[in-house]
């Protein structure tokens, strides 16, 4: 049996205890599948996907990323959790007073890489999104297109185990939406990623195996 990297047992998520987002929903995401997750506005996308990278504590249930349980978390494990995970949003999330570079070589540096590994990865990285011009630029001399970019740099940088994207390419025009697809498939495909998006629109274009659950009522569904 493939080894699951996300378990949720009848999960519940919350803001406010009697008014629940998730409720009850139980689910697993298998190392290295492709899993995209649709449903209507305000269904609790972000939520769930906010509960992955422990910004959300479940309310009642079991959350196990990576064998990690979410629920009694310390922050200790936290830092575990960052290293195993990579994030997109849809609004990219850059830190503008920052060079392009420093945006990308950022997760390096915590990770301990020496100067030289770092400045090398994110050569490597930023040729692989295609802004190898842009390097020393800051994010809002960007387009939204070429921001999104820079995230999927930084979010692939420490060669995440799982890599989550909230509506990635909902901002973005064609040219950086079929990029940003096809570094998802690629970090898929190439390293085994696996890569859990939230889209509104599943891309006809893409020719993968993928996994779709989608939300609605707060209960999160799997489609096929
Ligand atoms: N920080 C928050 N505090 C309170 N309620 C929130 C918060 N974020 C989202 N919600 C509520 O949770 C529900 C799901 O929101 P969200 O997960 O953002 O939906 P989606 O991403 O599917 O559009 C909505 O009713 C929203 O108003
Ligand atoms: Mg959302």
């Amino acid at each position: 049996m493939a080894n699951k990297v996300i378990v949720a047992e009848d999960l519940t998520l919350a803001y406010k205890k009697d008014e629940p987002v998730i409720k009850n929903s139980s689910f697993s995401i298998e190392s290295g599948s492709f899993v995209f997750i649709t449903g209507p506005s305000g269904s609790g996308k972000s939520t769930l996907i906010k509960s992955f990278y422990g910004a959300l504590k479940p309310l009642r249930g079991e959350l196990i990323i990576g064998g990690v349980e979410l629920h009694n978390i310390k922050k200790s494990k936290l830092s575990f959790l960052r290293k195993y995970l990579g994030i997109i949003f849809q609004d990219y999330k850059l830190i503008n007073e920052w060079s392009v570079k420093k945006n990308v070589m950022l997760p390096l540096l915590i990770a301990g890489y020496s100067k030289e590994v770092c400045e090398n990865q994110t050569k490597k990285l930023l040729k692989h999104v295609k802004l190898s011009n842009k390097a020393d630029k800051y994010p809002l001399e960007l387009s939204g297109g070429e921001q999104q970019r820079v995230a999927m740099a930084r979010a692939l940088a420490h060669n995440p185990v799982i890599i989550l994207a909230d509506e990635p390419t909902g901002n973005l025009d064609d040219y950086s939406s079929n990029l940003i697809w096809n570094l998802l498939v690629g970090a898929n495909e190439q390293l085994g990623t696996t890569v859990v998006v939230v889209t509104h629109h599943i891309p006809s274009q893409l020719h993968i195996n993928f996994k779709h659950f989608h939300i609605e009522d707060g209960t999160v569904y799997e489609i096929s």
